[in-house]
């Protein structure tokens, strides 16, 4: 796969430290105060103009570029680099004057109106004419401007709406297929139009799913939202390539939304291949008592999409959001501890949602750097302090991180199991990759994630957690990396169907039956909150599932559990297939958390893995620099101090001090031994 390139923000020599900064919410007073006091809290880049076209461009073709001008002097006269947005995201009220047809519309026909932001059809000529027209601007004037370290292209594409189905929408979709399929007799193949009399005879008869009775063409769904995602995506290419061209040598990114809860519409292996460096916002679900984990898988998420390499943090909360239905605070301490999470597993620096806390608007209850309370606030003391920490970091730049196995994530199959009637709605592809990702965090092992048709080869171990939608190319790459030594954990409704949502022929897992030694002679979900007990064959203890089982008919794979009860009772449950010199296991019920612990152990056993002994909440990832040198970074979730063993002596750089055989890690804090 090909790999994004990777040039830091020019000109940024210590970590990233800011927030998104929108002075044009305050008189002109007030950035004074605003850059002396990043001053103060150590920040070194602001991410500006995101949502600033309306007063750039008050109306079509007349710019004041004067109030920019000023801000960026500002910054750079205090050192301060700059995160440079083209404000594509917010068209001005002006511009839907002219073009309310580039306002886009729901499955159910309504059309959004404009008073919000994102109210973008992406295939509209009239929005991406006038996007480009404001990004040459931009490109033109500041291209060479000494603040300038990096473009932030749009805001977070792909939210707050992604899908348009609006005629313009419709037409484009035709000649999406049209490239994809080359002709009706195709499409009509592809997309199994036989079924339900689907059957087309004129392209114009093809449209988007819009609503319709019952369940749609899941193969037409499907394509829509892969034409979807490579509609935003050609416009993102768009701002990027005038960038490139008329500013070059700046690198150029935008925010994506990695953590599969925040943005589900695009497919971020393709994305990570177009940006220059690759960045992602994440917000902690702040009920959620183990936030960090989600923030662990969406940043492990994020490094993976660009290819391993070091990426960057562009935004998450210094405490509260404004957008959930309870905006907890966060606890002493939490900032500190999701951000150098964040760097420990790939982030050059931490950005936040935003510089200071706004007074009017949507976002006015969010907190921020510097919140309303000023600066004698828990929250600020918490930034400064942070700032200074992150100034201790800078060296660990271009380290990498070090992974123990994969995780295997496909945007598609997702998409494709999300459609109406499936077996069971309990069943759930984002639910599973979040409860094996727990599972392999809970285990201290450090997980990258890769596309199913991706070399596999580094990874001793890698674990399928939901591919309902498998290629043949992914099934022949998942049966050599096996053959070939490889440990392979299949995860229950894997390898169903191709890329038109068709069953792979013959008995289920049409696409996995060879490597895992089996077939699946009928899916038995459950009924909602029944449970069922898995009996170990060798006498272990038993596992429990829920949710989903299936009748499994084994073909060369030894059994290792059977259903105690239910309605497969006495049937194979998790199977071990021996192939080549490596090993497939299937596991084809909806595990609990222990079993998922279990399998893990025994899997990891296999491929050769210790598992390290470590207390339970502490979080421990490795990053390791070019010239050898290795960084421990060690996060305490727990309100107890651990200790962690140290295979060197080294050195805590937080504190400063040398650490010899091992290091504390107290309740709640975050170490970093260099060693
Ligand atoms: C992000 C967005 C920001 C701000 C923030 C609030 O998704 O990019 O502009 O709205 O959420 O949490
Ligand atoms: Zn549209």
């Amino acid at each position: 796969m090909d790999h994004p390139r990777y040039p830091r923000p020019l000109g940024l020599a210590p970590l990233a430290y800011g927030g998104d900064y929108n002075p044009e919410q305050w008189p002109e007073e007030v950035w004074a105060e605003d850059v002396r006091l990043m001053g103060e809290a150590g920040v070194t880049m602001v991410s500006v103009g995101i949502f600033s076209w309306a007063l750039l461009e008050p109306e079509r073709g007349s710019y004041e570029f004067g109030w920019l001008d000023r801000l960026l002097d500002l910054l750079h006269a205090h050192g301060i680099r700059a995160d440079l947005a083209t404000p594509t995201v917010v068209p001005p009220a002006w511009f839907y004057r002219d073009h309310p047809e580039a306002l886009p519309v729901t499955r159910e026909g309504h059309r959004h109106s404009f008073g919000s932001r994102g109210a973008i059809c992406h295939s509209s000529p009239a929005y991406q004419h006038a996007a480009a027209a404001i990004t040459e601007q931009l490109a033109r004037r500041y291209g060479s401007h000494p603040a300038v370290a990096l473009w932030h292209v749009h805001n977070e594409y792909g939210v707050p709406v992604s899908d348009c189905y609006c005629d313009e929408s419709a037409a484009h979709f035709r000649r999406w297929l049209g490239e994809r399929y080359g002709t009706l007799k195709e499409l009509n193949s592809a997309w199994g139009t036989a079924f339900w009399g689907q059957r087309y005879t004129r392209w114009d008869d093809v449209r988007p799913p819009r609503l319709t009775p019952t369940a749609g063409n899941p193969a037409q769904q499907l394509d829509y939202a892969r034409f979807t995602n490579d509609a935003i995506l050609a416009n993102f290419k768009r701002e990027r390539d005038l960038l490139h061209r008329l500013a070059p040598g700046i690198p150029v990114t935008t925010n994506f939304m990695t953590a599969l809860s925040q943005c589900q519409s695009l497919d971020y292996w393709a994305w990570g291949r177009e940006v220059d460096l690759v960045a992602n916002d994440h917000y902690l679900v702040a009920e959620d008592p183990r936030s960090h984990l989600n923030l662990a898988m969406a940043a492990d998420l994020t490094r993976s999409v660009a290819g391993g390499r070091p990426w960057l943090l562009l935004e998450h909360s210094t405490g509260a959001v404004n957008w959930q239905p309870r905006n907890l605070a966060k606890r002493p301490g939490e900032l500190a501890r999701n951000s150098l999470a964040h760097v420990a597993r790939g982030s050059e620096g931490a950005m936040f949602f935003q510089w200071r806390a706004s007074r009017y608007g949507a976002e006015k209850f969010h907190s921020a750097m510097l919140p309303h309370a000023g600066t004698s606030s828990r929250i600020w003391r918490e930034v400064v302090s942070l700032g200074a920490e992150l100034g201790k970091l800078a060296e660990i730049r271009d380290s990498l991180v070090r992974s123990d196995a994969a995780l295997l994530w496909d945007w598609e199959s997702w998409w494709a199991q999300r459609l109406e009637w499936r077996p069971s709605v309990d069943l759930d592809a984002r639910e599973r990759a979040d409860a094996w990702y727990a599972a392999t965090w809970d285990a201290h092992l450090t997980v990258d994630f890769a596309h199913p048709e991706a070399e596999l080869g580094r990874y001793p171990l890698v674990v399928a957690p939901a591919l309902y939608l498998m290629t043949e190319a992914a099934a022949r790459n998942l049966r050599q990396y096996v053959e070939n030594g490889g440990t392979l954990v299949v995860s229950c409704f894997s390898g169903i169907v191709d890329e038109h949502d068709t069953v792979h022929p013959g008995p289920h897992p049409g696409a996995l039956r060879e490597v895992l030694g089996l077939a699946v002679e009928e899916f038995a979900p459950l009924r909602a909150g029944q449970e069922v007990a898995l009996a170990a064959v060798d006498g272990g203890p038993a596992l429990r599932a829920d949710a989903w089982t299936e009748y499994v008919v084994p073909d060369g794979a030894e059994v290792l559990y059977r259903y105690a009860d239910g309605p497969a009772a006495g049937q194979p449950a998790v199977t071990r297939h021996a192939a080549g010199t490596g090993h497939a296991y299937y596991v084809s019920a909806r595990l609990d958390a222990a079993g998922l612990a279990r399998i893990v152990e025994l899997a990891s056993a296999d491929a050769g893995l210790t598992l390290p002994r470590l207390p339970h909440d502490l979080e421990v990832v490795e990053r390791a620099a070019e010239d050898g040198r290795r960084y421990l970074f060690a996060v305490n979730h727990a309100d107890t101090d651990a200790v962690l063993p140290l295979a060197a002596p080294g050195t805590e750089l937080l504190t400063g001090t040398p650490v010899p055989g091992s290091v504390t890690v107290p309740a709640g804090g975050t170490r970093v031994v260099r060693y």
